[in-house]
């Protein structure tokens, strides 16, 4: 029969260059449907003679069936490719490792200084702050510390270096928070009451002391301010900060910057080797304070015929410890996660301005 191999070679041509499935498909119905090119052909087999029908037969027979398994194997080939694309285009690494995500938690010593602030800011105090770097007459002068006092020596303070041919007295890490109460005072003037919260500097390293630790400073000036309302102030701060009713206990003391000075003892007990804060009658000492000193409202520009008031500095870290039951300075400088989860601390606990204390 004539033209069989030019026929096939044009029907494989084309199969194999089908876009898609459409095009196959009219391939297919113009080659081997009921009127296609290769169907016709076989209806010609019944005017043929037997002769030669014997060769035509088989070859129409092997052309249709080339055809046919050519559009299948370029059918199976379309689909393979469109595969290969979708999961191309969706392809998952699942070999990738996760995505990080950050697992910090807040620092003990930030989340005690916001619960305090929120404490103090109920009372009327604002928040005052003052250099980390600061002059000697700031953090001693002005607050009335004599110049033989021993934190003014070279083994408890760190001074700063000076320049060549600097004569003035070297800066200082500042060893207290108090400077920030001349600061404040010459700043506003009185009334005032604000509260200092910030890092201190001293030359101190063992178990229980750091170089760097924090404090918080209190001021309040007015006219007639008295250890009374010194005392209801705090009070009512470590009755907040426990969260239960905490008595106080004032000893007679000395400080520089106060006359009269007081340190301040609260209440508390040991039951089995645990401390309870607010209940027996055991007493610890928290914190330094007294009247302000009418030399150092002097120094800060407020006339000390006019106005008076008291001052108090608490160790922000300490009471950060007996609050949260934390024994050692671990949790503060090696922040070990693990360490900070199991005394409770944890991102989301943050306190809240107004009676909101998570705790
Ligand atoms: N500045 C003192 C210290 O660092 C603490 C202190 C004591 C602060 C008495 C005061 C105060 O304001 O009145 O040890």
């Amino acid at each position: 029969m004539d033209g069989l191999d030019t026929l096939k070679a044009g029907y494989l041509t084309r199969i194999s260059d089908a876009a898609d499935e459409a095009g196959l498909e009219e391939l297919r119905l113009a080659a081997l449907g009921k009127k296609g090119e290769v169907s016709l052909k076989m209806r010609e087999l019944g005017k043929m003679s037997p002769e030669e029908r014997k060769t035509a037969g088989p070859a129409l027979n092997a052309l249709k069936d080339e055809i046919d398994a050519a559009l299948r194997a370029k059918k199976a080939a379309l689909a393979d490719a469109a595969l290969d694309e979708r999961l191309k285009a969706e392809w998952l690494d699942v070999t990738l490792p996760g995505r990080p995500r950050a697992a910090g938690t807040i620092h003990p010593v930030s989340q005690v200084t916001a619960e305090l602030t929120a404490i103090f800011a109920d009372m009327g105090f604002a928040v005052a702050e003052g250099p980390q770097i600061e002059t000697d007459w700031y953090n001693f002068d002005a607050l009335n510390i004599p110049p033989e006092h021993p934190a003014r020596q070279e083994h408890d303070t760190f001074f700063m270096a000076r320049a060549e041919g600097d004569e003035r007295p070297p800066h200082v890490l500042r060893t207290h928070t108090s400077p920030v109460q001349i600061r404040a005072m010459t700043e506003a003037g009185a009334p005032i009451r604000v509260i200092a919260p910030g890092r201190v500097y001293r030359m101190d390293m063992d178990q229980t002391h750091a170089p760097m630790f924090h404090q918080v400073e209190g001021l309040a000036i007015d006219r007639d301010l008295s250890m009374a309302n010194l005392k209801w102030v705090l009070e009512e701060f470590f009755s907040a900060f426990f969260g239960v009713k905490v008595a106080t206990r004032f000893r007679a003391s000395h400080f520089p910057f106060t006359e009269p000075s007081a340190e301040v003892d609260i209440q508390c007990s040991w039951v089995d080797g645990q401390l309870r804060i607010g209940e027996g009658d055991g007493w610890m000492e928290v914190l330094g304070s007294g009247m302000v000193h009418p030399k150092v409202l002097a120094a800060a520009g407020v006339d000390p015929d006019q106005w008076q008031g008291f001052a108090f500095g608490m160790g922000i870290d300490r009471i950060a410890m007996l609050k949260y039951g934390i024994p050692d300075l671990r949790a503060f400088f090696e922040s070990d996660l693990r360490w900070l989860r199991h005394y409770g601390f944890s991102a989301l606990d943050v306190p809240t301005l107004h009676g909101g204390l998570s705790r």
